[in-house]
């Protein structure tokens, strides 16, 4: 995320901008004061390497509020802000739309309450936005990755390398567990890079009897003189009853059945931190410049998007149905049509 903070800040100041940047998320926002700060061209100097953000970050439920929002505007609107790039998940995505949506008629409250002049209510009557999506999931419906999740891929593959030269050496089973909530991406991808052995998704729950096809697989792959077996669980995966895979679950099935000393890694929030890769830091300063394009020249006026990459690209894409398609992801894998639901939604959602 600090690759996509500095290209903004420096960005808009290249373009002639006064940037603020807003400390612990939305929170920052609803509590003003220092949470708010003139941020210049040196305050982003030598982030670039650095995993996390800068700027702090905070899922407020205040900020779910209509109060909370008041304030919040209240807060940019006295510093003449009505500008915002945020970078976030798709709660912080949908909480961005909202206060865009909300905005006229907070500021004709805020004018009603005597707390601001209706001049300066006039001067700033729209807010102008650009979402950008922040999460090692890569769990955006319409982009290929989101920022960090390279990252976090790089993470996943330096255990699966790790874990690869132990298990070999004493040709054992690990099951590792990734994040990635309700998305596999993560899982799969590094299943595939890590030529692991078996993969448990959310998107593809297993049909009954996967316990046995699981460990035939691993029990051909040891008589065939491989020495060590990965299988790679995605936290969010379930079988097709919804009932979640536990990777401990999996670990006591590989033992009972295969007779062979199995050990489980969660690999937890190390997957979220640590220096930032190199496509990440590039990608995400790429989307930092273009989020500041849109807000000084918005691409459809009036339409608030979310930027992200894609096909090698980056890619302007409807905010508000990016984020419906993509909460409705889960609803789609429980009703057992994921794939053909997303065969069907990729050409006229691109449309
Ligand atoms: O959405 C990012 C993510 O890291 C998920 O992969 C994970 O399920 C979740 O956040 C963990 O959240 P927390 O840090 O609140 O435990």
């Amino acid at each position: 995320m600090n690759a996509a903070v500095r290209a903004v800040v420096r960005t808009a100041i290249h373009r002639g901008a006064e940037v603020f940047a807003i400390f612990e998320g939305y929170q920052g926002m609803i509590d003003g004061g220092n949470g708010i700060r003139p941020f210049g061209w040196d305050d982003v100097g030598s982030i670039l390497a650095r995993g996390g953000t800068v700027i702090g970050t905070f899922r407020s439920t205040e900020f779910r509020t209509r109060e909370g929002r008041l304030k919040a505007t209240r807060n940019l609107i006295e510093r003449g802000i009505d500008r915002l790039v945020v970078i976030g998940g798709d709660g912080s995505l949908t909480g961005l739309d909202t206060l865009r949506q909300e905005w006229p008629g907070l500021l004709d409250e805020l004018v009603a309450n005597g707390d601001i002049t209706a001049e300066l209510a006039a001067q700033h009557a729209n807010l102008i936005i650009a979402g950008l999506v922040g999460s090692i999931d890569n769990d955006l419906v319409g982009v290929d990755s989101t920022i960090g999740s390279d990252t976090a891929l790089h993470r996943i593959m330096d255990a699966i390398d790790a874990l690869s030269s132990t298990a070999a050496s004493h040709q054992r089973s690990f099951v590792l567990e990734v994040m990635g909530r309700h998305c596999g991406y993560l899982a799969l991808a590094a299943a595939i890079a890590g030529g692991c052995d078996y993969v448990l998704i959310p998107e593809n729950p297993p049909a009954e009897g996967w316990e046995d096809d699981m460990c035939q697989i691993l029990r051909t792959a040891r008589a065939r003189g491989r020495r060590d077996s990965i299988v790679v669980v995605a936290e969010g995966a379930t079988d097709r009853a919804g009932n979640p895979i536990r990777s401990e679950y999996v670990r006591q099935v590989i033992e009972d059945h295969l007779h062979e000393a199995t050990r489980t890694t969660i690999l937890g929030h190390v997957q979220r931190g640590g220096t930032p890769s190199a496509y990440d830091r590039w990608a995400s300063t790429w989307l930092g410049y273009e989020a500041v394009k849109e807000l000084l020249n918005p691409s459809v006026p009036g339409e608030a998007k979310v930027i992200g990459m894609l096909g090698n690209d980056v890619v302007r894409l409807p905010l508000a149905g990016a984020v419906q398609a993509t909460q409705r992801v889960p609803d789609l894998i429980a009703s057992g049509d994921y794939i053909g639901a997303m065969d069907a939604r990729g050409p006229s959602f691109n449309e």
